[in-house]
């Protein structure tokens, strides 16, 4: 099976920088109760530009990086579960600021799975042909869905973006992907719409009795526990399922990049896989989640520090609202 080669990384996060002791500044918590729970420190805010704003700065360091002509970029994969429109596509945006002029442009949202998705449609186009250059984007602007006063949920996220432009490669690739959608309430953001269609009557009976307060009508909603026990299982189900399809055993893997949703999260499932903690790469103390954008944004850390090397098994997991969850094994 063909893999996928990474021409260039790119990431962008916001200046202003939101620690701990800011959210005591206007609700009952604590750095001290944050730090232990969650492994956070701080996260970035974008507080004066909408989130395609990020996407096309990761997406132009990730051209620039890769060294090509945006015009043969062929296709435009945006992963975002926090879209600054319905329509167009965020894609269409990133291609009209990037020059990618020939490019088709898909988003894609399965939430914080968004990147890995993201990898395995892009390997399966190049496979085929099809296309030869993809701009895989991640951005994500959290900060839009959150209700501030919820202090379980807003300490968690942050926003920022991530690119890549992948080609083709001859070495090994292997995937999976999972969903478990009678799990969704366990973390969902509603879309508020306002429309003022004469002819509605009520809503369908099925919103009317879950989104009964205009927190659920509103905002992120997680049930915390759920969405912990969830991610602890699919993750390790995830990473075992690809390390098999490769013939590989755990310790064969150079280096993880997890989605950064909990560093107890990352910790207890890496720790079930049995994997060397110096092996699992983390940002979420600077960070916080940034949904799909988490894993691009490691890529591209790693990238400028020069820790990605020819030969590597590079292991990206994660999971999100859906509940989705996802693997890859690669090597680069
Ligand atoms: O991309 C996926 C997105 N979702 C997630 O990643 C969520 C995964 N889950 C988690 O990360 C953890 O479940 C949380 C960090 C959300 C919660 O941690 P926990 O250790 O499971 O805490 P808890 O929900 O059991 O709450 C313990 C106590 C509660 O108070 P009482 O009822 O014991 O009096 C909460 O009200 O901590 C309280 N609490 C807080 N206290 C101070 C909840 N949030 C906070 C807070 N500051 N920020």
């Amino acid at each position: 099976m063909s893999g996928i080669e990474i021409l260039g990384t790119g990431s962008f996060v916001p200046d202003f920088i939101a620690d701990n002791n800011k959210f005591s500044e206007f609700l009952d918590t604590s750095d001290e109760w944050i730090t232990p729970r969650t492994g956070i420190k701080e996260r970035r805010i974008m507080t004066d530009k909408p989130n395609y704003y990020m996407g096309v700065q990761a997406a132009k360091k990730a051209v620039e990086d890769a060294n090509i002509d945006p015009k043969d970029i062929d296709l435009i994969l945006l992963s975002t579960c926090s879209p600054d429109f319905f329509y167009p596509s965020m894609a269409c945006l990133v291609q009209k600021a990037v020059g990618a002029e020939n490019a088709a442009a898909i988003d894609v949202n399965s939430a914080c799975t968004g990147f890995i998705t993201a990898m395995d449609i892009a390997q399966k186009y190049l496979a085929t042909g099809h296309y030869k250059t993809i701009l895989i984007v991640a951005t994500e602007k959290l900060s839009n869905h959150l209700d501030y006063t919820d202090r379980s949920m807003c300490i968690l996220f942050g926003d920022a973006a991530g690119a890549a432009v992948v080609r083709k490669s001859d070495k090994p690739f292997y995937s999976m992907l999972g969903a478990s959608g009678d799990e969704f309430e366990a973390l969902y953001c509603k879309v508020n719409y306002d429309a003022n269609c004469p002819f509605h009557g009520d809503d369908m009976p099925f919103y009317n009795n879950i989104f009964d307060t205009e927190a659920k009508q509103k905002y992120l909603q997680s049930d915390g526990h759920a969405v912990y026990k969830f991610a602890v299982n699919a993750m390790t189900k995830a990473v075992k399922n690809v390390a098999a399809q490769g013939g590989y055993d755990i310790g064969d893997i150079d280096l993880v990049v997890p989605h950064q949703a909990n560093l107890r999260i990352i910790k207890k499932s890496t720790e079930m896989l049995g994997i060397d903690p110096e092996k699992v790469y983390t940002n979420i103390q600077r960070l916080g989640n940034v949904s799909s954008a988490c894993i691009p944004v490691a890529l591209d850390e790693l990238n400028k520090q020069g820790r990605l090397h020819s030969g590597m098994k590079i292991c990206f997991v994660g999971f999100g609202a859906g509940l989705t969850y996802g693997a890859i094994i690669m090597e680069i």
